[in-house]
């Protein structure tokens, strides 16, 4: 996420995956005390060239008991952007406006969308289908399109933007900002294991399959990690959705700890590289197709 941010992208990280043991002191405030030290040194080093903003993921599922310490130690860093998924709340969203920060929520659909701009969202990030982690059904050119007769705020489009050419299109949808998620898996900062980064690079669209199993809620994943699994991922049961637990990962069976998210635009990624040089990839990349398609 520093790296991301550093070369001139909003990084994010969901404030689960800071995870201290029992007794230890939140590691999601030593995190952001580094991620703060980081930013403002490169800052002062690089005046022509700051970082962007961060962003910090909030899973607002009644399952996350660590939801409101969360909340206080973000507002107490001043965090200023935060993201919301599964489930939109006005406090949580109160929380950001206080600390100076604005507040956007994943949706997967058109009503969703509503609700979280009812309650105070800021903007919205659509993801779409084809999207790592728990992705919508929905084709993205429907779901922006549907969004936009309304909502003329922040709108993020998510889902399979792998190329500079496919946020220029995210753009051309109606969206303001592309957000892409598993390219970055694939980088030498990312904490992902070597295994899983090479996954990435090896595999394309035809290798994510959709399966509720493993969480209780549709998500996309790898079907080579669901094999060296033991599972066949072309007949995977229906997952239930009370099964819906972000309080323990550990509660899950012990063979899936292995299984991995990825969204369908992994085609694109051909090599493990540093995280500023696929943010360089994707901004040539942007240009000439924006240059391209003006001629
Ligand atoms: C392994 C994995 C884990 C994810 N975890 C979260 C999460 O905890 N919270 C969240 O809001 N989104 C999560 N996402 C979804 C991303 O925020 C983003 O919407 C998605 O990766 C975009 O699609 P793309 O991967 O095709 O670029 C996850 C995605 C992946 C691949």
């Amino acid at each position: 996420m520093i790296a991301q941010c550093k070369a001139g992208i909003v990084g994010s990280f969901p404030a689960l995956n800071a995870r201290e043991k029992d007794g230890e002191p939140p590691l999601l405030d030593a995190w952001l005390t580094r991620i703060q030290d980081e930013l403002d040194r490169h800052n002062q080093a690089n005046p022509d060239n700051p970082a962007a903003p961060f962003a910090v993921n909030q899973i607002v599922h009644r399952s996350n008991a660590r939801l409101q310490r969360d909340i206080e130690i973000c507002h107490k860093h001043r965090v200023p952007i935060w993201i919301t998924s599964l489930g939109a709340r006005p406090e949580v969203n109160a929380a950001a406006h206080d600390c100076g920060g604005i507040a956007l929520h994943d949706i997967i659909n058109n009503s969703f969308a509503r609700k979280a701009v009812e309650k105070g969202a800021d903007g919205l990030i659509a993801v779409a289908a084809g999207a790592g982690g728990h992705a919508g059904p929905q084709s993205p050119f429907a779901l922006v399109q549907e969004i936009r007769e309304w909502f003329d705020g922040p709108l993020l489009l998510s889902g399979a933007i792998a190329t500079g050419r496919a946020v220029l299109a995210a753009q051309a949808m109606g969206a303001d900002l592309a957000y892409v998620g598993s390219p970055f898996i694939a980088t030498d900062e990312a904490n992902a294991q070597p295994e899983y980064k090479r996954m990435i690079v090896d595999s394309g669209a035809e290798d994510v399959v959709t399966s509720s199993l493993f969480t209780g809620v549709s998500g996309n994943y790898l079907a080579p990690s669901i094999r060296a699994a033991g599972l066949d991922p072309a007949s995977l049961e229906r997952g239930d959705v009370s099964d819906m637990n972000f309080a323990d990962a550990s509660s899950r069976p012990k063979a899936w700890s292995q299984i991995w998210g990825s969204g369908q635009g992994i085609g694109a990624v051909r090599e493990v590289v540093p995280a500023g040089a696929l943010v360089d990839r994707l901004a040539r990349e942007y240009a000439e197709a924006r240059a391209a398609i003006c001629a």
